[in-house]
């Protein structure tokens, strides 16, 4: 039995493989993090580190997860190689009791540190955690194509995003109802655009970054994972639409956006209908 061998570890390497094929990881791009439930951090304690790493100031602060632990890519990591070299690729970290500092407990057996992003991915899970009663679980951030296309032409609202992506396909209303959030274009990896990412994430389970990507939260990876990849495609047929060059003929109405929600039992947010 080694740390591979746990069905969660196991999970985790098949989440990134997977976004690796879908062609979202170029190099290092992107980032996965995962909240262990406390059954799944005593299954993994004869397998971690006999000596922790120093604890590394976060920078901000998520009080509620004081004491839990994560696993995360590495910053500088590829995800196309986390499938050859786990141990490398990836890292347990442990957060300290007041909330603000990680020290890493497993992984990146040759150096480095948790993606560079984990202030961000922390923030997000703190504030999910506190939106969803600490359902959220997976945080995952992907340079999806045609998300990052749509915001060079679309205005960057909350609005005119999820319109556009719950027009493009009929059942992304029932994969999202809420909505999208969108975050400007910021320097990635830093204090700022957690914060700015958190505010939308109040309320979305999910945020586009302009030119940069697509950052989804969600139970667990099936479903992080399903919603990373609906919106994507949704943009994909959004893009292919307006690249036909053609003149809009018909599209889904409000009223039949109004009508799937009503059918298949979901909220719709309002006041983004018309
Ligand atoms: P990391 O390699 O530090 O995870 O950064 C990749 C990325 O996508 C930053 O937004
Ligand atoms: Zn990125």
């Amino acid at each position: 039995m080694s740390m591979l061998d746990l069905d969660i570890m196991k999970r985790f390497i098949r989440t990134c493989n997977d976004g690796w094929l879908q062609g979202w990881h170029e190099r290092n791009g992107g980032n996965l993090t995962y909240r262990l439930f406390p059954a799944e951090v005593e299954e993994m304690k004869p397998f971690l580190d006999a000596e922790p790493r120093p604890w590394v100031p976060m920078g901000v602060t998520g009080s509620n997860l004081a004491g839990e632990f994560f696993i995360a890519t590495g910053s500088g990591k590829f995800f196309r190689n986390v499938i050859l070299d786990p141990e490398d690729s990836l890292c347990v970290v442990e957060i300290n009791e007041k909330g603000d500092s990680y020290r890493v407990r497993w992984g990146l057996v040759h150096g480095g540190r948790p993606t560079s992003e984990f202030p961000t991915h922390f923030m997000n899970h703190s504030v999910r955690a506190a939106a969803t009663g600490g359902a959220t679980r997976v945080i995952y951030h992907a340079h999806t194509p045609n998300v990052i296309a749509m915001t060079y032409v679309l205005p960057l609202t909350d609005r005119d995003f999820s319109r556009a992506l719950w027009k493009s396909a009929t059942e992304c209303p029932v994969v999202f109802p809420g909505g999208v959030g969108v975050v400007p274009w910021m320097v990635p990896g830093g204090a700022d655009i957690a914060l700015a990412t958190c505010e939308k994430m109040k309320e979305f389970e999910a945020a586009v970054w302009a030119q940069h990507g697509l950052f989804v939260s969600g139970p667990d990876f099936d479903i992080t994972f399903g919603l990373m990849h609906t919106i994507e495609k949704s943009a994909q047929i959004w893009v292919l639409q307006k690249s036909t060059g053609l003149p809009e003929l018909q599209t889904i109405t409000d009223d039949g956006l109004r009508a799937i929600a009503k059918e298949f039992g979901v909220t719709l947010r309002e006041e983004f209908l018309g």
